[in-house]
């Protein structure tokens, strides 16, 4: 496959900072937001909250001055994790959240006792009502939370709730994701004051007046690296237009040390060409950022599976993430699958094969292998993969793809 792609807004900035407009009195204009389900879906639970909105394509207008109601809605709730972050805005707001357990890919059980952990630490009262969980604040006050582990959401949930919190709260051992920083830029935008955000401590002096402002979401490091390896697995070549090299690092030099590819970087863009290398005996592990990506995780396994020989990726931030390693076995990989970890052991030329995603990032994946593999793959359920990526399927049709889509 070769050509161009145009990189999208970050869905894991765009949902925070979606939320984060309740937070603002006024009018906010969004550019490069991605076109995604996990957007439509956010922009409905805006919208059930008492905001105004309306998209035009990637750009998205959210008026939060008429913010008036505090339960997000059952079903929206559970279609995503990002739902989340509405309690840390909605509580800056209304002083009270009712929610349900909030969806997302099941690739873990994805508890929120962190997020509660903190909100409890700003003053926020949480209890349960049969299925829901209610948050009652009459006044958040600014603390010291140390978060006993640097989770992603739970730092972004903080920030919000802490940006409507009296005096200055401190997160310790926050998620150092480059998405957090997006956050921060964006709230400091609208006239809050948090510094720190990359860097595992943040502070956030609160109660600041926000007003609505215009901002424009930054690339999806995740999207520039699906295509990225993407290009690599059919031994192309590919510019990726809009991409960051830096958020990137980890999984460059993977590639650039072994001769697996040829790379050059301008700002905002990154070319990759395959020379057709093999990665031997190189043993991945996810890690929080700057480490390796979970969310690259699935996409780099297909990939070894035809160009890596004698490696292991090893995944330790979510406990389920590798349903879709057994699919690919089914198109002929030659690997070993246990709960935390898959060793590719040959690279073997993959066939296609009926296959089943269960998540985005795997599904993905599995689109991926269908694409290096000889012979056609169906890839079912790729409904989870509309859920991050916009014009998917345009994109891989424009890089040469063969691909159709059919109604399950
Ligand atoms: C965010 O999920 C991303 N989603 C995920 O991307 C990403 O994989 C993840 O961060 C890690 O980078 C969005 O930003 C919308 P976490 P999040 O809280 O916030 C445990 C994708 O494909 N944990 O950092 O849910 C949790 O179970 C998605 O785009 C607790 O134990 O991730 C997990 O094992 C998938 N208690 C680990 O921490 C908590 O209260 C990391 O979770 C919260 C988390």
């Amino acid at each position: 496959m070769c050509g161009t792609v145009e990189i999208a807004g970050a869905k894991n900035a765009a949902l925070p900072i979606l939320a984060a407009s309740v937070l603002t009195g006024g009018e906010n204009v969004f550019a490069a937001c991605p076109e995604i389900v996990d957007v439509s879906n956010m922009m409905k639970i805006l919208q059930a909250s008492g905001c105004r909105t309306r998209q035009e394509g990637s750009r998205i207008v959210v008026n939060a001055a008429t913010v008036d109601q505090c339960c997000i809605p059952d079903e929206l709730m559970r279609e995503m994790r990002s739902s989340m972050f509405l309690v840390g805005s909605l509580l800056g707001r209304c002083g009270e959240v009712v929610i349900s357990s909030p969806g997302g890919c099941r690739i873990g059980a994805r508890p929120i006792d962190i997020h509660i952990e903190g909100l409890k630490k700003l003053g926020v009262a949480v209890s349960r009502q049969g299925e829901h969980t209610v948050f009652r604040a009459a006044r958040l006050k600014g603390d010291m939370i140390r978060l006993k582990y640097p989770s992603v959401g739970a730092t972004e949930n903080l920030m919000l709730a802490a940006t409507a919190a009296e005096g200055t709260t401190i997160l310790q051992n926050s998620a150092r994701e480059p998405e957090i920083v997006d956050l921060q830029n964006y709230l400091n935008a609208c006239g809050g004051c948090v510094r720190g955000a990359g860097t595992g401590t943040i502070r956030i002096e609160g109660k600041k007046p926000l007003s609505g402002c215009s901002y424009r979401i930054m690339p999806d490091r995740i999207e520039a690296g699906t295509f990225l390896l993407m290009a690599l697995a059919t031994g192309g070549e590919v510019l990726l237009r809009g991409a960051k090299q830096e958020p990137l690092e980890v999984l460059l030099d993977l590639l650039r040390d072994d001769g697996c590819c040829d790379i050059r970087d301008d700002d905002g863009m990154i070319w990759v060409k395959s020379r057709a290398g093999i990665l031997r005996n190189r043993q991945i592990t996810t890690a929080p950022y700057p480490g390796f990506p979970t969310d690259l995780q699935p996409q780099l396994t297909a990939f070894l599976c035809q160009h890596g020989k004698g490696c292991s990726v090893t995944e330790t931030i979510f406990e389920n993430r590798f349903g879709y390693a057994n699919q690919l076995i089914k198109m002929g990989a030659d690997i070993e699958i246990s709960p935390k970890q898959v060793i590719i052991k040959n690279n073997h030329i993959l066939y296609g094969a009926e296959v089943e995603a269960e998540d985005l990032r795997g599904g993905a994946a599995l689109v991926i292998a269908g694409l290096m593999a000889q012979g056609t793959t169906t890839v079912q359920h790729t409904k989870y993969v509309k859920r991050g990526y916009g014009n998917f399927l345009e994109k891989i049709r424009a890089l040469g793809g063969d691909i159709e889509e059919y109604a399950e």
